[in-house]
């Protein structure tokens, strides 16, 4: 019969069963905390990348539009309106209180569901109660695709000629 190591008293075979069972689980838990504690270090110094949306980008070439159209692009947030001066693109987001608006061809206006404001399709206020057109964005022609900058916002008269 196997002695105890400090006493020297007997143990039974039972008792060491217990022990070794024991033994076991406290190791498998300290096991699990360390490669928890691990993984979360490791994720803590890789650093978090924060993907900014694009504000730059192309809309396509001018003749993929026709003179009188009006283009929404919702996840854009902005209009593209061919006219017979050029182009304007302008923001989508209602001057009020930033709602999304709305492209209504039947109408040939755009509207905010939000309030019910409403503006030309060359984003002037036309009713409701925003106080001011929709701004318009820096355009371009680069390499003979239209350009926006939705960071710049231009004067309300600028237009692209082509
Ligand atoms: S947010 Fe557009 S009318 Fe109020």
């Amino acid at each position: 019969m196997p002695l105890h190591d400090d006493l020297k008293i007997p143990v039974s075979e039972e008792e060491l069963s217990r022990r070794r069972f024991l033994g076991g689980l406290v190791g498998g838990a300290l096991t699990v905390a360390g490669v928890g504690t691990g993984v979360v270090t490791l994720e803590y110094l890789e650093p978090n990348v924060l993907f900014e949306v694009e504000t730059r980008f192309k809309l396509g070439r001018p003749d993929d539009f026709a003179v009188g159209q009006v283009t929404f692009l919702p996840a854009r947030k902005l209009y593209l309106v061919r006219s017979a001066e050029g182009f304007v693109a302008m923001s989508a987001v209602c001057t009020h209180l930033g709602c999304m608006t709305q492209w209504e061809s039947a109408a040939g206006a755009i509207f905010c569901p939000c309030h019910g404001s409403r503006f030309s399709r060359e984003g002037k206020v036309t009713g409701g109660p925003a106080p001011r057109p929709l701004p318009r964005l820096a355009l371009a022609l680069e390499g003979g695709q239209l350009v926006v900058d939705t960071r710049q916002v231009v004067a309300d008269d600028f237009v692209l000629k082509v």
